[in-house]
């Protein structure tokens, strides 16, 4: 798509592609301490969790596989409702591994929560979640996120693997949508707050 069309559907970007390159880093050191030697397997939950994944990926200095999901959440809009099917499975034996599932966002968690459940179900070592991005205000379960990059307002972004109708994937940072661009459908609010660093 055109220049001046991506310009005219964002109204600010949140995350300057630096910013997420050193959270980016900051998150790699933490999962170093933890895992080690254990080579955790990256569960990327297609297809927005792309970006991260790949970065994350290249950013530990421990040896990691990597493997994809993809889901999709039944209900209406854009609301998720918990209930979810599989599109695509993975193609490793959970057996014994610790499996970080990566998400580019958690919103009101319930596609995440059924997720750990149904790898847990598979006999892992351990399974977490690792989740570039958390809408606080939205957070309907409870389920546990070990590692998250960033704090956003309750408003529907886009870039760096975040998508609206398939488009914006590719945007190296993360902007917020203008509401004209999305119409009415969106649930979001409009919360002025800019992004934090997510601390736990
Ligand atoms: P839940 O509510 O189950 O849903 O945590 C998480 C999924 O919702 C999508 N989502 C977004 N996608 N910009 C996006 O491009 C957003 O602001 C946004 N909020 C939620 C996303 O697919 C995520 O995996
Ligand atoms: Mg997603």
């Amino acid at each position: 798509m055109r220049a001046e069309d991506i310009a005219n559907d964002i109204r600010e970007v949140l995350l300057p592609e630096e910013r997420i390159r050193q959270r980016i880093a900051e998150l790699a050191r933490e999962i170093e301490q933890d895992y080690g030697d254990d080579e955790p397997l990256l569960v990327g939950v297609l297809k927005g969790a792309v970006m991260v994944v790949s970065d994350l990926a290249r950013e530990l200095r421990i040896p990691v596989t990597m493997d994809w999901m993809a889901v999709s959440s039944y209900g209406s809009g854009t609301e998720s409702t918990g209930v979810v099917r599989i599109l695509k499975d993975l193609d490793t034996d959970l057996s014994g591994r610790r499996v970080l599932i990566v998400e580019d966002i958690i919103d009101s968690g319930l596609t995440l929560s059924w997720l750990k459940a149904n790898l847990e179900s598979r006999g892992p070592a351990s399974v977490e979640i690792c989740a570039l991005l958390r809408k606080p205000e939205r957070l309907v379960s409870d389920v546990p996120v070990r590692y998250v990059g960033f704090d956003v307002p309750n408003e529907f972004v886009i870039g760096y693997g975040l998508d609206y109708d398939e488009k914006y994937r590719h945007l190296r940072d993360i902007a917020v949508m203008q509401p004209h661009a999305y119409g009415a459908s969106c649930h979001c609010g409009s919360a002025d707050d800019a992004a934090t660093p997510a601390t736990h």
